[in-house]
């Protein structure tokens, strides 16, 4: 398969699962030329499309932004009007009933024009910056819906790094952010930015790639917007109020998919971090 690179000067602003949420997209898209981030240095890791009030407006936001974005097991469900959201949830399991109630909920609001912008979307991308070339993918690899962890072993993320083909890995759709590098290769998720990463703050999240003279800044950063109005759309809409509660409180309504490493760190403050990739 032909792969095109994105050659990409000066910094890389990452970020995945918007999640429907216009109030943090729309706070993304003030934010980014206040860092002086132009749409072209953007990439989306999916996840567009999810459990918050406003998938329409929300695609059409990202859609005008004019911004990257890979293809994720949202869009790739939604754009066939699957009632499934594909995120790979077992049955019975409490992820699994709070994504249906969403996923019909944004299938009867999407339009035609919509769901052809999803089945466009590549699902993977690869861009150079700094010398450094990245997958930019949503799950890993080889699968759109694997959960990928910081606590995932580096075994199984330097699998997923080789089979790319490239010295690193950007990926979504596991909600949590984190930077893991090890013998000279990364794996980075930028966490969501329409749904907090359940450690008690109601923040959003994004990565920006600098390159520097000895290598690559990695800089996992958060943003603060109006989760309360967010949030009371969703109960006004009728959505669950699992969700609509974790815009606020911070904490997910059901952490089944997490690891125990990560579901011990519950309601711990995740700090903005940055790590040199050299
Ligand atoms: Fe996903």
């Amino acid at each position: 398969m032909t792969m095109s690179v994105l050659e990409m000067d000066g910094p890389v602003l990452f970020f995945g699962g918007s999640y429907s949420n216009l109030e943090a997209t729309v706070a993304l898209q003030e934010e980014a030329p206040r860092l002086g981030i132009r749409p072209s240095n953007i990439v989306c890791t999916g996840d567009v499309v999810a459990s918050c009030a406003d998938p329409v407006a929300t695609v059409a936001t990202i859609r005008d932004w004019g911004v990257h974005v890979v293809m994720s097991n949202c869009e790739e469900s939604l754009c066939w009007s699957k009632d499934d959201c594909g995120c790979g949830f077992e049955e019975g399991t409490a992820c699994a009933a709070l994504s249906g109630d969403w996923n019909s909920y944004s299938n009867r609001l999407l339009g035609e024009d919509d769901r052809k912008w999803m089945r466009s979307l590549p699902r993977r991308l690869d861009i150079t910056i700094a010398g450094r070339r990245l997958a930019v993918i949503h799950g890993s690899v080889d699968t759109i819906n694997s959960f990928v962890f910081a606590s995932t072993p580096w075994a199984d993320k330097e699998h997923q790094i080789e089979m790319s083909g490239c010295d690193g890995v950007v990926g979504g759709h596991s909600g949590i952010p984190f930077t893991h590098a090890a013998c000279g290769k990364l794996w980075h998720n930028s966490g969501a930015l329409g749904m907090p990463a359940n450690d008690g703050t109601s923040r959003g999240w994004y990565s920006l790639f600098t390159p520097t003279s000895s290598g690559i800044a990695v800089r996992l950063l958060s943003l603060d917007y109006d989760a309360g109005s967010a949030s009371r759309k969703m109960r006004d809409r009728g959505l669950p109020s699992g969700y609509a509660d974790a815009l606020e409180s911070g904490l997910w309504p059901s952490c089944d998919v997490l690891p125990a490493e990560e579901l011990a760190r519950r309601g711990q403050v995740i700090a903005p971090t940055t790590l040199f990739w050299s």
